[in-house]
């Protein structure tokens, strides 16, 4: 049965690390473990405040892992450079404020083109494939396809926050908006938010190719183990 790629985002099990700045939970182990479970990716976000992901996990994941590997960064010389040496399969580019949660919003190519653009080119150039992590919004789309990027990956959080009424909307935004990437020649992904309860209508958007989740995985694996719980969102993902 085909189904979608599930990316495992692994920087919540570094949050819970960096809570006592000890060394456990390591992230590396996580990968590993989300690895046996049948992810067919790792994520992980390293951040320019390094308040979860540390530089030895980035590089010792990328080093290890079986699968691919897709580093979310902010488009900076810092990250580029650190990109360029870790060689991911992938990079996501994604916005970032240091008073922030969680990454909040999209990035605004619309706004950002000149600073993003010449990040794009460098990474492809050192062979790795670049997404752009943007609200479903054509504009957007429009700007990441005139930029070159190979996907976009869609901001589903405002999916995952809708009041029962706004979920069919949000939705069909996202829908539309897979429709029209893809129509740009652009691999779709989509993430942030995402829980066993919630990704079924996701799933059914044939041109979504691939997920990458985190915070509800790694909740749920406090309880069951992270093998255990990749695997059942595996299983909820087949279609
Ligand atoms: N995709 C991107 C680009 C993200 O920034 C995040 C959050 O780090 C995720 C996916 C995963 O989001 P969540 O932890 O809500 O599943």
């Amino acid at each position: 049965m085909k189904r979608m790629r599930l990316g495992v985002n692994v920087d919540h099990v570094a949050t819970l690390r960096e809570a006592r700045k000890t060394t456990e939970p390591d992230p590396v182990t996580a990968a590993m473990l989300a690895e046996q479970g049948g992810a067919d990716q790792i994520t992980f976000h390293l951040r320019e405040d390094r308040r979860h992901i540390q530089n030895r996990d980035a590089r010792i994941i990328s080093e290890m892992a079986q699968t691919m590997v897709n580093m979310e960064m902010a488009a900076t010389p810092e990250m580029q450079e650190i990109a360029l040496a870790l060689h991911p399969d992938s990079v996501t580019l994604v916005p970032e404020r240091r008073e922030e949660l969680t990454t909040e919003g999209g990035l605004d190519l619309v706004r950002l083109t000149d600073r993003v653009a010449p990040v794009v080119k460098a990474l492809q150039n050192g062979g790795i494939r670049v997404a752009a992590f943007i609200n479903p919004d054509t504009a957007q789309i429009k700007e990441a396809a005139r930029i070159g990027f190979d996907a976009i990956e869609i901001h589903t959080g405002e999916y995952a926050n809708a009041a029962k009424s706004e979920k069919d909307n949000a939705l069909r935004t996202i829908r539309d908006a897979s429709i029209t990437a893809a129509k740009y020649g652009l691999h779709v992904h989509a993430g942030h938010g995402l829980t066993y309860h919630n990704v079924l209508p996701i799933v059914e958007i044939e041109e979504i190719e691939e997920l990458n989740i985190g915070h509800s995985i790694i909740a749920r694996s406090v309880f069951v183990g992270i093998e255990r719980a990749v695997r059942e969102m595996i299983e909820l993902i087949k279609r």
